[in-house]
């Protein structure tokens, strides 16, 4: 159940030559992106709010010394740093290992209390449950998994108040609205869109001129806030009426998709899809 690296050559050609540079990796996991910079000489300053992957960081904090800096907390406290990067990753989502711990609760192919919590602290689905009105719900339904009957769903769940996966799983009739709704849930019991907003507005003061910011996200809802965010970063800058427009702050680098055969070698890549911006000065 190790996490296997998604796109990372890839993400390794769009951010280019990292010896001696400098690079946040904003969703440690299970170290892979963290290991590839570092073995090509980067600093590395690493982001993970779940606490279970400590002992993965510890190793690489043994093997490369001050060459590796982890920080258990919420990526969006990157904007806290006072420092300048040449590289800022973000592997979005969940990993391998928190999906498939049955007692997380985050998969609907195992029996468990509802909880989905990324950093374990903090309330979880179940208990969100009791905050939500069935109007917060559908919104979390019909926003962040595009589920159809979301009215529906959150009515039976109100009604019902699911206390473990396959209690949820029953309150959902149709078996195609399943994984949409546990993602939502997940989504909303994390801020994880709140999260990579704070983040990214961060990141142009983060970054060195000639510094790059590549994204993988792994649904199209996710896809849409990183692309929404570049394409603002990527335009003129000032009055388009007016003779002199500044260049703009940021280029956009080539998006890219999973070969076939990392899909089929990794079918959790299936959805991947990596943007980058380069800061021209
Ligand atoms: C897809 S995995 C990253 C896998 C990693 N690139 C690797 O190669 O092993 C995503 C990780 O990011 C973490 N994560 C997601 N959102 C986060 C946030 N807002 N702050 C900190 N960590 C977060 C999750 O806990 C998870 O461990």
């Amino acid at each position: 159940m190790k996490h296997i690296p998604v796109l990372l050559g890839s993400v390794m050609s769009a951010i280019g030559d990292v010896r001696d540079a400098r690079v946040i990796d904003a969703t440690f996991g299970a170290g892979g992106y963290s290991r590839a910079f570092l073995d090509a000489g980067a600093f590395v300053t690493a982001f993970d709010r779940d606490v279970s992957v400590l002992d993965d960081a510890i190793a690489l904090q043994k093997e490369f010394g001050e060459r590796f800096r982890f920080i258990n907390e919420p990526f969006s406290n990157m904007c806290n740093l006072n420092e300048k990067f040449d590289a800022i990753v973000f592997d979005l989502g969940i990993s391998s290992m928190q999906i498939d711990t049955p007692e997380r609760g985050f998969s609907f192919r195992f029996d468990a209390p509802l909880d989905m919590r990324m950093s374990n602290t903090g309330p979880t689905v179940f208990d969100m449950f009791s905050v939500w009105s069935v109007t917060d719900l559908t919104r979390i339904l019909r926003n962040f998994g595009d589920v159809g009957p979301a009215v529906a769903i959150a009515n039976a769940i109100k009604q019902k108040m699911p206390r473990t996966t396959f209690e949820l799983r029953d309150v959902i009739h149709n078996p195609r609205d399943v994984a949409p709704v546990f993602q939502a849930l997940r989504i909303a019991v994390n801020d994880e869109f709140g999260e990579i907003e704070r983040a990214l507005s961060c990141v142009p003061k983060l970054l060195n001129p000639g510094g790059r910011c590549i994204c993988v996200t792994f649904h199209s809802i996710e896809d849409r806030v990183v692309k929404n965010t570049f394409r603002d970063w990527t335009r003129p800058v000032g009055d388009p009426k007016m003779p002199t427009i500044a260049q703009p702050e940021f280029e956009l680098l080539r998006a890219e998709k999973p070969s076939d055969a990392e899909t089929e070698s990794n079918p959790r890549a299936r959805s991947a899809h990596m943007r980058g911006v380069v800061k021209s000065y």
